[in-house]
């Protein structure tokens, strides 16, 4: 199954580390989102979208990735990971507006140092472990059969 992934990871590169879990031994492709806003998504069986949850949203440049290139009717699936909660609203309105199906969601936890959570020492401190990798990794195998 050809897959790709578009990924915006900052903060500490939590959500990087949940991706290349998922990568590891498989036909993904990775697209950093915040260095490349065009490609071709066509040629993909299932496409994913990665993000850490910037004030309540996957970040605004995947959002932006999604409206400019997702192909109608794709198969989506949907991964963040959050100092304290999740938020999918957004990316899942993008997405169901191009037509595609949300074939999966996994998210978790992840090291959270912004604002005032510095000063404590952050929150999450440690995540995503291995633990949620493993998680993850079941999560897309779990993906695969059912596409
Ligand atoms: C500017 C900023 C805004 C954030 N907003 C939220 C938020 O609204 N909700 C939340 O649970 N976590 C929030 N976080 C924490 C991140 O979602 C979390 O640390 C995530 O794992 C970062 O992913 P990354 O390291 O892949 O960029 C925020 C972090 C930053 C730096």
């Amino acid at each position: 199954m050809k897959t790709v992934i578009i990924c915006y990871s900052r903060h500490h590169g939590n959500t990087r580390k949940v991706v290349e879990a998922i990568a590891q031994g498989h036909d993904v492709t990775l697209i950093d989102a915040a260095a490349e806003t065009e490609a071709d998504l066509s040629v993909y069986d299932l496409i994913g979208f990665a993000s850490g949850i910037y004030f309540g949203k996957f970040h605004e440049s995947v959002l932006k990735f999604a409206q400019k290139n997702l192909p109608q009717g794709k198969n989506v699936f949907l991964l963040s990971t959050y100092g304290g909660g999740n938020g999918t609203k957004a990316i899942e309105e993008t997405v169901k507006a191009r037509g595609a199906q949300i074939v999966g969601r996994f998210g978790c936890k992840g090291y959270d140092t912004f604002g005032p959570f510095k000063l404590v020492g952050g929150i999450a401190k440690g995540h995503p472990d291995q633990t949620d990798l493993e998680n993850a990794r079941r999560f897309f195998d779990g993906l695969s059969v059912n596409c």
